[in-house]
Parts: structure tokens; C-alpha cells; sequence
């Protein structure tokens, strides 16, 4: 365990294990304080940090963890490029005020034998699921075994990765594991890029073919605006927008539903267009809601 003094008292608390994760989370328990938890894979942005002040307005104490974590990798995913900068996550956190940071070696999280899986069926198969095989399986093991962890009253995740905040809602209540899962609105850069580790991989003139997954997701917006429900139009407008970009080669554009993640061909109120994109090497996905009242 490292402390590091702030300011002159505040002290933010470095784990490593999961037993010294239980040692703090029994004082909270002793002191009966809440806790908010923003898991992690580090390289923190603006986006992060939103998170992290969302559960600092709403829990007395706060645990950011930094894990990058292999399981939700598959092979010939990005994994050892995954950008990492330690001491600025540390510095960021610090300066936010968390309580904790846990960051636990993989032989930690994973020792060898280790052999658990958990699965959230139906949620998990459409949008990236189709696409990244491990992604999912890997993101609900971790989560749990995180949340076994940290014990926290709250979670806060990203809309950004808005099916992986409905997976983690539905795991929890399945299981039982009693954290409120809170979503956050995505966090953009000042010109409508979705803030992302991953935009880090953009040069220059990728970053700027990038913008047009926002202008995309605004176009159909509009277009529902003006009456359009046909989703087929809806797709076929956003594809023409990214396409005409240098740099961009679509893997997915879809309509769901916000609960089900399932395909949908009229636009309802729960209409999700959501989308992933290769913008040169970087895989980068965004969504938005379609309806607005
Ligand atoms: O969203 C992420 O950064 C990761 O998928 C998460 C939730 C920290 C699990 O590794």
C-alpha cells in the first residue's frame, strides 16, 4: 500500500491486492461511509475524470481502479499498444480528490488456475459483441471481479460505451451484486470527437476524418427530427457521411433498442444508432440517441 500526501492531509491510497482492497472497504463499512467506484484501463481523459466527479458528488469515498485487462482482448487486438501513463492517472486523481486507486497486477486478477467465466447472454451478442469475441465476456468477468473487490455502493460508466453500461446494469442485477450502475453522458472534445484512450492512435488527418462519426450521428438525428422513421434511410445517410471520409472503413452502423440491444426498423424513442469505425488503425466507436422529445 503507497500514500501519498496532498495538500497538506488528503492522502490517496495506492492497492495493489484485493485483500487490501477488503481492509479499506471494512473501515468504510466501520465508519459507514458509501462508495462510489469508476473502474478503469487507465491513460485517464476529461471523459474519465467526468466520471470520477460524478461519483465523488455522489458516494463519501471514491475508487478509481487502473487494470488494463487482457480477458476483454482477443488476439491481434491492441492489448500491448493499450497507451499507459501511471503517474498522470495517479497526478489526475489526486487532484479530483479520490479516495483510492486499485491497481492490480494481472497474476492478481487472474492466478494461475484461475478458470471462472461470467456471461450475460443476450445483451452481449449484437453491436460489438458481433465483432469482438472476447470483448464482452472478458469486460463482465473483470467488472464482477472488481465489484467483489471494491464493494461499491455506485458505479459510474460512460455512455460512450453505451452497450457495455447496459451489459454491466444487467450483470449486477443478475447476480445480485447490489451496485447501482449510473450511466454518464459521453464526454466530447470541443469539435464533437467522443473522448476515447484510443484517440491517442489518430495522426493528425485521421483525427480529422474522425469528426465525422459525430456529424454522422447528428445528420440521422436530424433526419428523425424532420419525420424520417425508416432506419434503412437512416443508415444508409450516416454510412454516405463517414464514407466520404478519407481513412474511415466502417465495421458496424445499427439502430437498436436501448434495452435490448436488438435491431430495430422503425425508429422508437428507445432508437440507439450506434456505431464502430477504423479511422486508420484506431477502432473507434460512438453512439447517440435518435429521439429527442
Ligand atoms: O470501459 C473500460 O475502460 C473497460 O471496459 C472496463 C469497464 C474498465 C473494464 O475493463
Amino acid at each position: 500500500m503507497v500514500g501519498f500526501a496532498y495538500e497538506g492531509s488528503f492522502i490517496m491510497e495506492i492497492l495493489r491486492t484485493t485483500a487490501e482492497m477488503a481492509r479499506w472497504r471494512d473501515e468504510c463499512c466501520r465508519e459507514s461511509r458509501t462508495v462510489g467506484f469508476v473502474p478503469t484501463m487507465g491513460y485517464l481523459h476529461q471523459g474519465h475524470l467526468a466520471l470520477v466527479k460524478e461519483a465523488l458528488r455522489r458516494a463519501d469515498r471514491v475508487v478509481v481502479s487502473i487494470f488494463v485487462n487482457p480477458t476483454q482482448f482477443s488476439p491481434g487486438e491492441d492489448l500491448d499498444k493499450y497507451p499507459r501513463d501511471f503517474g498522470r492517472d495517479l497526478d489526475l486523481c489526486r487532484e479530483l480528490g479520490v479516495d483510492v486507486i486499485f491497481a492490480p497486477e494481472v497474476e492478481e486478477m487472474y492466478p494461475s488456475g484461475f478458470q471462472t467465466r461470467v456471461l450475460v447472454d443476450h445483451l452481449s451478442q449484437n453491436l460489438c459483441g458481433r465483432y469482438r469475441r472476447d470483448f464482452f465476456s472478458g469486460v463482465t468477468l473483470v467488472v464482477t471481479k472488481l465489484f467483489c473487490a471494491v464493494r461499491p455502493h455506485l458505479a459510474v460508466f460512460g455512455e460512450k460505451d453505451f452497450q457495455q453500461s447496459v451489459v454491466v446494469k444487467r450483470l449486477s442485477k443478475d447476480l445480485n451484486l447490489g451496485v447501482e450502475i449510473i450511466p454518464h453522458p459521453t464526454v466530447r472534445e470541443s469539435d464533437g470527437l467522443a473522448m476515447s484512450s484510443r484517440n491517442t492512435y489518430l495522426s493528425k488527418d485521421e483525427r480529422q476524418s474522425a469528426l465525422a462519426l459525430y456529424r454522422s450521428l447528428l445528420a440521422a438525428r436530424e433526419l428523425v427530427q424532420e419525420g424520417e422513421r425508416r432506419v434503412e434511410v437512416l443508415i444508409d445517410r450516416t454510412k454516405a457521411i463517414i464514407e466520404a471520409e478519407a481513412h474511415c472503413k466502417i465495421q458496424y452502423v445499427q439502430v437498436v433498442d436501448e434495452d435490448t440491444m436488438v435491431d430495430i426498423v422503425e425508429v422508437t424513442p428507445k432508437a440507439v444508432m450506434a456505431m464502430a469505425v477504423f479511422v486508420g488503425k484506431a477502432r473507434l466507436i460512438d453512439n447517440m440517441r435518435l429521439w429527442s422529445d
